[in-house]
């Protein structure tokens, strides 16, 4: 029998700044800051991601690229790599991710490579929390409650199990 299911989700739009709550503020000024650090000559599309633990600390990262280009990381995983390997038991919680060009940041939110969103579902898995997710441009802003809104049907640990004995 064929059954045709439907996957479908919601997410929040601001316009405002003012309209964010204080903490997911907070989270894009990091991120801002972050793509203000990265190293992006070849693209010369500055990516930063601010990720914030339970505790409150927040961690940021930037896309730092290569002239070997497949040897360059994007900045959410930058910004995860460091957390997970400063802080293994702090799980995240949410996750900013801003764009700049040489004009400065881009109108539009950025929204994560389908590397990085594998990445950000590996961590949701590890730690068993979801990871808000906030994509943030200068007069838009999106927010997202897990990454299981970007990449439904994934793959992960429970996939894996299948195969073992
Ligand atoms: N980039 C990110 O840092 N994050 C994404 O999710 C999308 C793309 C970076 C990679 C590369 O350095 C530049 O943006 C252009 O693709």
């Amino acid at each position: 029998m064929i059954e045709t299911k439907n996957i479908s989700f919601s997410y929040q739009e601001f316009e405002l700044p003012e309209e964010l709550n204080p903490d997911d503020s907070e989270l894009v000024l990091a991120a801002r800051e972050a793509a203000s650090n990265a190293y992006a000559p070849y693209s010369k599309f500055r990516v930063g991601a601010a990720v914030r633990l339970e505790s409150g600390i927040i961690v940021r990262g930037a896309n730092v690229e290569n002239a070997a280009f497949p040897s360059g990381i994007c900045a959410e995983r930058s910004a995860l790599s460091y957390s997970i390997s400063n802080h293994p038991d702090d799980k995240p919680i949410a996750i900013c991710i801003a764009s700049m060009r040489k004009d400065g940041i881009t109108y539009e939110p950025p929204s994560p490579c389908g590397n990085c969103r594998q990445v950000i579902a590996e961590e949701e898995s590890r730690t068993g929390n979801k990871i808000r997710i906030i994509l943030s441009g200068k007069n838009k802003t999106i927010i997202i409650d897990s990454i299981i809104c970007l990449l439904p049907l994934q793959f992960n640990k429970e996939n894996l199990k299948v195969n073992l004995p």
